[in-house]
């Protein structure tokens, strides 16, 4: 929060001593050792290397030029021109109060705000959503709240499987062997089932795949019978996909499926061909490396055998039908005419890693002008392994579902905290489990790396201490109670003190990291950044409230410590909110 003031006076005094524009951006960020300050800068070394420039002379020529004496001691330049700023105390109570009368809670909106498409979740019409989902709807939703936030303006899009080959066989087997009860009681599983069955007899009989065939060119061609039940087959998936989302809390703005660009598809495909970008190959219609980049980089080109061949980009195939990329292509060109975004997100599993590579590529080509205004990013995420190390299971080998992992979070949180608060009447003990246990799924998600892989566990991510969501929820009822009990209070009261406890200090310091961790989230698309802050921030809380007396403590004190347990509980709950988790009055 202060590194902002901090940062533009200090560009100031930069653009006073060097009068055409840094190339490098000058940062103030906060110190990495309160033995060095508040806040440093580290930019100056950079900046004058670039014009062959004594370091230090230059750094001590910007301090001359600084002015920050209202917030600052004198500015320390260590080193060969490190910056080391060390606020005023009645600079912290200052900031203290501003957020205490609610003018901001230590983040500004952004200064130019964007327009982002984030395309995440998007699963597959006619098959259950299951633990892999959990990614890419998590990490997205957090996205779309961090970026919300911020006051960026944001189109979540889920771009669901909604249309493809798998429908020619999800036909033959709804007019085949549809069981009208099974369908009532659990549509899913008996799409499921008869995708599973049509699949295996298509092997033992290819007439059987050739009627499959049949009935997507039907559907395709807008036969009504099948149009009709392929809408069927959407609406009951996509109340499947509302109960999930109504439980994770996560809303979309468009939900336009993969069939939403089937009218576009033709033209997209004759349009790269007009313009030489795509060849025949094979009957089929694909785009070829262009032989810009060195192989290494080219999407296009996989290495067989130390030899690097085509892999091309499909968009239509022999057969007529088009491709995953096709449907691609037409959305990225959507999405522009539509929104004109500055960014598009995808937020999908690192495995299609190729698949967007081409795609990027293949729009560049395709619309240069169009790719150059607009940023497309994969953000991609690894897979989720059971405790032996090995992609995640049921104890049978087959895939988890989403609802059945959801319904197990909540029943084993249930038992937690029953035996840790057995007082409580059941219905309150079920809503604490909600929160708790889909918290905890969440926050296991989001916590690591997001390209790494994890290890699921219940025990872990159930946990009271450590790195988790109950810790984190749990500090937030601590301070929340205190917050409570001490009553309202005067924020003006807060500039006739000023902290001296190092547990106080270091609480304060952290908090007002908090718009720093949302913008670095927002920046790099990286949600474990917020969690990881949200836990030191929960454990420096646990610290002060341990060596810093609040409620009983003599005024101006109290109000300090009154003002410090109300600023953490609303920090800890809005950055939990940031995540797509809630938080609970009682744990
Ligand atoms: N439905 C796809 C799948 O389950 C994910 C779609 C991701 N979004 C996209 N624009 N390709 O793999």
């Amino acid at each position: 929060m202060l590194h902002v003031p901090l940062e533009q006076r200090l560009r100031a005094a930069v653009a006073a001593v060097l009068p055409d524009a840094p190339s490098t951006p000058v940062q103030v960020r906060p110190a990495t050792d309160a033995k060095f300050g508040d806040y440093q800068c580290n930019s100056l070394m950079g900046l004058a290397k670039e014009r062959k420039l004594n370091p230090r002379a230059l750094a001590t020529q910007v301090v001359a030029q600084l002015d920050v004496a209202d917030l600052c001691l004198p500015v320390e330049i260590a080193g060969p021109g490190y910056l080391n700023f060390r606020l005023k105390p009645d600079a912290w109570a200052a900031i203290l109060a501003a957020t205490a009368r609610g003018e901001h809670l230590f983040f500004r909106p952004a200064a130019q705000p964007k327009t982002l498409v984030i395309d995440f979740s998007s699963p597959n019409v006619a098959k259950p959503m299951h633990v892999g989902h959990i990614r890419s709807t998590g990490i997205g939703d957090c996205l779309q709240r961090t970026f919300r936030l911020l006051g960026h303006r944001v189109i979540s899009d889920n771009h669901l499987g909604d249309w493809g080959t798998q429908f020619g066989k999800l036909l033959v087997g709804w007019k085949q062997r549809l069981d009208p009860g099974a369908l009532a009681a659990d549509p899913i599983a008996e799409m499921e089932r008869l995708y599973r069955e049509i699949n295996a007899a298509c092997e033992a009989d290819p007439s059987l795949l050739d009627l499959a065939r049949e009935e997507l060119v039907r559907l395709q061609a807008g036969d009504p019978e099948n149009l009709g039940v392929w809408k069927e087959m959407i609406r009951l998936s996509q109340v499947q996909f509302d109960s999930i989302y109504g439980r994770l809390g996560v809303q979309f703005d468009q939900t336009l499926g993969e069939s939403f660009y089937n009218p576009q598809l033709n033209g997209v495909v004759h349009d790269l061909l007009a313009r030489g970008l795509a060849r025949e190959s094979e009957g089929a219609v694909a785009v070829f490396s262009d032989g810009t980049l060195p192989p290494k980089e080219d999407p296009f080109l996989v290495n067989k055998d130390g030899e690097w061949v085509a892999d091309p980009a499909l968009i239509r195939k022999s057969d007529g039908g088009f491709n995953y990329m096709t449907t691609d292509l037409a959305t990225v060109d959507y999405r522009i005419q539509t929104w004109s975004p500055d960014e598009i997100i995808y937020v999908v599993d690192d495995r299609q890693s190729p698949h967007f590579r081409k795609l990027f590529q293949t729009f560049a080509r395709w619309q240069p002008d169009a790719a150059a205004r607009t940023q497309l990013r994969h953000i991609g995420f690894g897979k989720i392994l059971g405790e032996d190390g090995r992609p995640f299971r049921t104890r049978d080998g087959g895939t988890v579902k989403l609802g059945d992992l959801l319904d197990e979070a909540v029943e084993r949180a249930l038992h937690v905290v029953t035996e840790k608060r057995p007082e409580l009447d059941e219905a309150s003990r079920r809503e604490i489990a909600r929160v708790v246990g889909l918290g905890a799924v969440k926050y296991q998600d989001l916590l690591p790396n997001r390209q790494s892989d994890y290890v699921f566990s219940w025990d872990k991510m159930l946990a009271l201490s450590g790195n988790t969501a109950p810790y984190v929820q749990y500090q937030f009822t601590r301070a929340q109670k205190v917050t409570r009990e001490g009553g309202a209070y005067d924020p003006a009261r807060l500039l006739q003190t000023t902290p001296t406890e190092p547990a106080e200090l270091a609480l304060i310091r952290h908090l007002l990291n908090f718009g720093l961790t949302l913008e670095a989230v927002a920046e790099e698309c990286r949600p474990n950044y917020l969690c990881n802050y949200l836990y030191d921030l929960a454990g420096l809380y646990s610290r002060f409230y341990e060596h810093c007396p609040v409620l009983k403590a003599e005024e101006p004190v109290r109000t300090l410590r009154l003002a410090l347990c109300d600023l953490t509980a609303q920090v800890l709950q809005k950055g939990l909110n940031t995540l797509g988790i809630e938080t609970t009055e009682v744990m």
